[in-house]
């Protein structure tokens, strides 16, 4: 976990997307000399001395420890990650779940209170209101378009306030400058979940969001083959303003040797990363294997090409879906008529991304309308039904049923998902491919 700001560093040269994609993070620097990061397939790691061991237990140096917290092959993704998007450090975990659940564990604990976005993927739904409320913390979902309900919301004991920049499966853009200044307002970070932007389309910290967490699963890696997660600091936030408020990082604890985080890697911008590595990553071990994180590096190293592509190829389908009379909406913010298409325009302009969803035309009977849709993700032949999105395959699914599968019907409601909602994931394909692929299965309902 070395500071990506360090001058000596080859990639410190280099500030463009592009290059840093391919750079950032990795120093050649070993006898082998390797010329892209290597899998680092060790679970410990030998100390010089018994002097040095205890400085790193106690966190007096950083470094190496045993394989649960971290391997230098997933310290490379960090810190690619990190500079991707514009952050200053960063813990890579097993699934892009497991950055949710840190990041809001790093920030709120037993009586604490979390606003988030009622737009969100099923999974941080049945995070939040299920799992993290066993432990006590609390939740408040508010429409994240509705600025005054946001600001409502807040509490005293309020953390966190949580919302995807893109929305899955509905693909809503949240004005993310509005809602952190209101987070901050409150005395809280913003969490932003960029997993289904990337950093290429998006950095939610240019835009004043404190936390970036990613499901690395999905477009990062891109080929549907390694699970990851990654929690970024943008180390902007004060923890000091306020130290009862958080005592975490304020107040010195012997599971940190009996120093005070935030004096010690308040400045480097590390100490909540410190914290949720040392504290949580530790205990509840959701470690990134290196193999995996060796397969999202490779994933990363084209991701700007990938985006542009899927971000085309899928802008074209919407316009082909749009114009079918079987379609009652179509939900991309690329499209000219969506409520989201101003806020696209503001915060996406290299492009809309890939994941977005229709409805197909609704009667006034369900059972009807639940087999003609069916038949219609039945048909699909070059786009495949499965459960992921950032793939280089196109993926069809039925969050009602599926993804959001857990949602009451209330919740699915306020989320904006209908029984005829079907989501996409478009992928690499060719677009012609794509289009007649859906054109066969909307005749065949
Ligand atoms: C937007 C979003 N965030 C987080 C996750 C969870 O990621 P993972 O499956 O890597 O745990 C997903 C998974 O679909 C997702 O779509």
């Amino acid at each position: 976990m070395s500071d990506t700001r360090d001058p000596a560093r080859p990639d410190a040269a280099a500030s463009a997307f592009a290059t840093l994609q391919v750079q950032a993070g990795y120093t050649p620097g070993t006898a082998q000399n390797t010329a892209v990061p290597p899998i680092y397939q060790s679970n410990a790691y030998e100390f010089p001395s018994l002097a040095h061991a205890r400085d790193v237990f106690a966190l007096r140096t950083l470094g190496n420890v045993y394989s649960r917290t971290s391997n230098p092959t997933q310290l490379v993704l960090e810190e690619r990650i990190a500079r991707l998007e514009g952050g200053r450090s960063a813990v890579a975990v097993a699934s892009g779940q497991a950055a949710s659940a840190g990041a809001i564990l790093a920030l709120a604990s037993q009586g604490h209170h979390v606003v988030a976005a009622r737009q969100l993927y099923g999974g941080t739904v049945d995070l939040l209101a299920d799992s993290l409320a066993d432990l006590g913390i609390d939740v408040t979902f508010v429409d994240q378009d509705d600025l005054d309900g946001w600001r409502a919301a807040a509490r005293p004991e309020t953390r966190a306030f949580f919302a995807e920049s893109i929305t899955n499966p509905l693909a809503t853009v949240l004005d993310v400058r509005a809602v952190a200044d209101i987070a901050h307002e409150a005395g809280v970070p913003l969490v932003i979940d960029n997993t289904v932007a990337t950093p290429f389309l998006l950095r939610p910290g240019d835009h004043g969001a404190d936390l970036v967490v990613h499901s690395v699963t999905k477009y990062l890696g891109g080929h549907g083959t390694a699970l990851g997660g990654v929690v970024v600091d943008m180390g902007r936030f004060d923890f000091g303003a306020d130290p009862r408020r958080w005592p975490q990082f304020t107040h010195p604890s012997p599971r940190f040797g009996d120093q005070v985080l935030w004096e010690r890697f308040g400045p480097t911008g590390q100490a909540l990363t410190v914290y949720l590595r040392s504290k949580y990553v530790h205990d509840f071990g959701p470690t990134l294997s290196a193999w995996s994180a060796f397969q999202l590096l490779q994933g990363i190293e084209t991701l700007d090409l990938r985006m542009r592509r899927h971000s085309d190829t899928a802008l074209e389908v919407a316009r082909f879906l749009a114009q079918r009379p079987e379609v009652a909406r179509v939900h991309h913010p690329g499209l000219e008529g969506s409520p989201w298409h101003a806020a696209a325009q503001r915060y996406l302009p290299r492009g809309t991304s890939a994941v977005f969803a229709f409805d197909l035309v609704a009667t006034e009977d369900p059972a009807a309308d639940d087999a003609r849709l069916e038949r219609v993700i039945d048909a699909l032949r070059v786009v495949r039904l499965a459960a992921n999105i950032g793939d280089a395959r196109s993926m069809v699914s039925h969050p009602a049923s599926m993804t959001h599968g857990h949602m009451s019907a209330q919740q699915l409601a306020q989320a904006g998902i209908s029984p005829t909602t079907i989501r996409l994931s478009i992928g690499l394909e060719d677009p012609a491919d794509l289009i007649a692929d859906l054109a066969r299965a909307l005749d065949a309902a």
